[in-house]
């Protein structure tokens, strides 16, 4: 065979399982920065919360809600999503949302999370903000303590709602500043541009709350560039149509804004077709701060864990490659400095020990 035959017969062959690289993964200290909590709502405590509650849900069994997790866009997961929160209604359950997902990335080896929450999708039913926030903060702070898992909040806008229904969303949270760390911004993209929530993020700015913004999922690459030169967002959420730029993408590198990537999201929301198409590989090889997310795990088949080894495999992933990610995640995080060089030292035990 010629090299140039064999150089192209490697290239097409199916990556391969790699144990010693499933390993590192599941052993990496990591922290999640792109997680909705009412997106880690499992069909089981759909169905607990409903019977405790009596409210009644459109599904006969937990098989037949999963059957229903079938997405052909951003918009079709965006619906069962808001009708399964339906079920949250006291401190209590979101208590227990919470704690269970602090469990799972427990067992996923995260040591910091950077949860989302969307309290508009709550006090539109009529529940209190205080009892949403309540109940999640009671378990982020259990989950310290007990789980040894440090955490930051952060208030999402619901995009296709009002800049005016964001500044009350702000009101409410005035008196809690002290609990709640950022604002970012979530739902429906295409139609609704970070320009729209401008002056409500600059307010928030002000008020010392960290800035993030879904961009660039489904939205174009100027809408990434909104977020950046509109909003002065911290980070970008996902941010996968930005590499369309490549200006954008130099401007990002330069910059070294994290980004933060969901690829089982992105599969089965229809950004990628493949999870071979992720473009967590090229991002890295842009220079650009790519990590690895679950963002609603519960609808989209995997927790952290997952997502890194799905990518793993599928790009084929070097062991470099992998650390590189756990250690953006870090970097990326809002911790301070201290912290951030604290988790890089174990990973770097953790990579080196093996
Ligand atoms: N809300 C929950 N998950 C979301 C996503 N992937 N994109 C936009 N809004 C969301
Ligand atoms: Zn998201």
């Amino acid at each position: 065979m010629q090299a140039v035959d064999r150089a192209f017969a490697l290239r097409q062959r199916p990556p391969m399982p790699n144990p010693s690289r499933a390993a590192l993964i599941d052993r990496l200290p990591k922290a999640e920065l792109h997680l909705h909590i009412e997106g880690s709502l499992e069909p089981e405590l759909l169905f607990a919360l409903a019977a405790r509650n009596g409210v009644a849900i459109p599904f006969a069994s937990v098989e037949e809600v999963r059957a229903a997790y079938s997405f052909s866009n951003l918009q079709d997961f965006l619906d069962i999503y808001y009708q399964g929160m339906s079920v949250l209604l006291t401190e209590q359950d979101f208590y227990d949302l919470t704690w269970a997902y602090l469990e799972r990335a427990h067992a996923d080896t995260v040591r910091h999370v950077e949860i989302f929450f969307d309290p508009q999708g709550h006090t539109e039913r009529g529940v209190a903000f205080e009892t949403v926030l309540n109940g999640i903060e009671r378990a982020l702070k259990d989950g310290e303590a007990r789980l040894g898992i440090s955490y930051r909040l952060i208030m999402c806008f619901l995009r296709h709602l009002s800049e005016e229904d964001a500044f009350a969303t702000l009101d409410q949270a005035l008196p809690h500043l002290e609990r709640i760390h950022g604002v970012g911004l979530d739902s429906s993209e295409v139609g609704h541009p970070p320009s729209k929530f401008q002056r409500v993020f600059a307010r928030a700015r002000e008020l010392g709350l960290h800035v993030t913004a879904h961009a660039g999922e489904e939205g174009p690459p100027e809408y990434v560039r909104e977020a950046l030169d509109l909003l002065h967002v911290e980070r970008i959420d996902h941010g996968n149509r930005a590499l369309e730029d490549p200006a954008l993408v130099h401007h990002l590198a330069r910059d070294g804004m994290t980004l933060t990537v969901c690829p089982l999201s992105n599969l089965r929301l229809c950004v990628i077709k493949d999870i071979a198409e992720s473009p967590v590989r090229r991002m890295l090889e842009l220079g650009l701060k790519a990590t690895v997310n679950s963002d609603d795990p519960a609808y989209f088949g995997g927790y952290i864990n997952a997502n890194f080894h799905a990518v793993a495999e599928a790009l084929d992933l070097t062991e470099a490659e992998i650390v590189r990610l756990a250690e953006n995640s870090f970097t990326g995080s809002f911790l301070p400095m201290a912290d951030q060089i604290q988790h890089l030292a174990e990973i770097a035990e953790v990579a080196g020990d093996r």
